[in-house]
């Protein structure tokens, strides 16, 4: 594909391509890896409450607003920023900066997801002891050369993809696959529901505790909205300028994020009444996902048969997020740099596999390095780029629509030239110009003080 400012770009084959391939973003680690041992860490039914709220005020507005100035500009973030305004261009570039060290990590988890196919193949997933389960991830996340062998599988099944550039890639499989992983957790979630001692689970992650707010606490919801929904660093922007004008920018707004929590909180059901039914411990950090499933399965008749699709099916929800994480760095070396699609995505997923090195050695030998207080390399990665760059980016793409490009050029696009009826065009209005950026603001500085204190 070579899309550039001069020749046609590509677009979506379909409505429903595009759904599929945002949604495809959306819905990934974030919500089966990240969201559960996030609420678990964070005080279960607190994060999820603030989780929401901060889903309500910023994230569907966010949502939009990327997908419009997407649209509007048919190019990636930095051509797209540079296109309305000349001196905004460097926020597209923090974007770039984001989806590189995202992906960096991103690879590395999806690297154990590999690993855990071939544990399930092998007929692994037989135990239901924590003692047993967490040795058996401890063993492998902290040997120094088989995760990065993973780590490395990972990336080339992502650059393989993005090489074959934006229909061919990405839409063909979505449409069965993508349904197939959401019937699937909700079969897991409703074992693991009925797992005696399960309830306590349920309590701990849907009735908020609110003592267990603090400024970090919202932080990382904060950063959860936008690791999950794919914001902050252009993915919708890229995504959104291979729309067509035709298309309903309302709709998708709402649709893509709330398809997006609905499988987080799928995973959050299937995942902590299991960490309460076995007795494992609740705030177990990022191995949660890998030591509680297995043993749900081990309590399941063809256990080993539902182990090796699950983790075969989040593989795949897995790539078609990493997919669009390597197509915002991609997307703007072929449109700024003019290089060609396959040489940028050689280099760059090379690049970022060899960033995602330090991550997966801090959890073995590199673990007494810290960079952020309390956390190791890869949780600092994510801390950095989802709590703080994200956020940043969400930020200035808010003071960016709602100030300096200006409100009545977004309904515009948004409408399609008011073609399309939106009731809520001016509470969305307000949300960009006033609230969002005044909440992403305040959690913003709090949390920060509160993580470095
Ligand atoms: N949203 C993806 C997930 O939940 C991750 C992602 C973040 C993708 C940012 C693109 C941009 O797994």
């Amino acid at each position: 594909m070579k899309d550039n400012q001069i020749q046609q770009r590509d677009q979506w084959g379909s409505k429903i391509g595009f759904i599929l391939a945002a949604a495809g973003s959306a819905v990934g680690l974030g919500n089966i890896w990240r969201f559960p041992f996030m609420a678990g860490a964070n005080g279960g039914g607190a994060f999820v409450f603030l989780y929401f709220a901060i889903l309500v005020l910023v994230g569907f507005t966010l949502m939009m607003a990327e997908l419009t100035l997407g649209r509007h500009t048919q190019l990636s973030p930095v051509g797209a920023y540079r296109k309305l305004k000349e001196k905004w261009a460097w926020v597209g570039g923090l974007g770039v900066i984001a989806g590189f060290l995202i992906l960096s990590f991103y690879s590395v988890i999806g690297g154990w997801v590999i690993k855990y196919i071939v544990q399930a193949l092998t007929g692994a997933f037989t135990i239901a002891d924590p003692e047993v389960l967490g040795g058996i991830f401890g063993g492998f996340i902290t040997n120094p050369t088989e995760p990065l062998i993973y780590h490395a599988i990972f990336m080339i099944l992502t650059l393989g993809i993005v090489i074959g550039g934006v229909k061919g890639g990405i839409e063909k499989y979505s449409k069965i696959l993508m349904p197939a992983l959401f019937v699937m957790m909700i079969l897991i979630m409703f074992r693991s529901l009925t797992l005696p001692g399960a309830f306590e689970g349920v309590k701990f992650l849907l009735v908020p505790d609110f003592s267990k707010i603090t400024g970090g606490v919202v932080l990382s919801a904060l950063g959860q909205v936008f690791f999950s929904l794919s914001l902050g660093m252009g993915t919708m922007i890229t995504y959104g300028s291979y729309l067509n004008k035709e298309e309903n920018l309302i709709d998708s707004s709402l649709q893509i994020p709330l398809l997006d929590t609905a499988i987080a909180l799928i995973a959050g059901l299937a995942i902590l009444p299991a960490v309460f039914a076995f007795g494992f411990d609740p705030e177990g950090g990022a191995g949660l996902l890998f030591i509680t499933l297995p043993a749900v399965f081990s309590q399941m008749p063809l256990g080993s048969l539902f182990g090796v699709l699950f983790f075969v099916l989040v593989l795949f929800a897995a790539l078609t997020s990493s997919i669009s994480l390597l197509e915002v760095v991609v997307a703007y070396v072929v449109d700024e740099k003019k290089w060609n699609r396959k040489k940028a995505s050689i280099v760059f997923g090379g690049l970022i596999f060899l960033m995602g090195i330090p991550s997966s050695l801090g959890i073995g030998v590199w673990e007494k390095v810290t960079i952020i207080p309390g956390l190791d390399i890869l949780d600092s990665v994510d801390f950095v780029a989802s709590n703080i760059l994200l956020p940043l980016g969400g930020l200035l793409l808010c003071i960016f629509i709602g100030w300096v490009w200006g409100l009545d050029n977004a309904y515009k696009e948004v409408t399609n030239d008011g073609k399309i009826s939106f009731p809520m065009m001016k509470v969305w209005g307000f949300l960009v110009k006033w609230v969002a950026p005044i909440a992403i603001a305040i959690v913003f500085v709090q949390g920060i003080i509160d993580v470095f204190k």
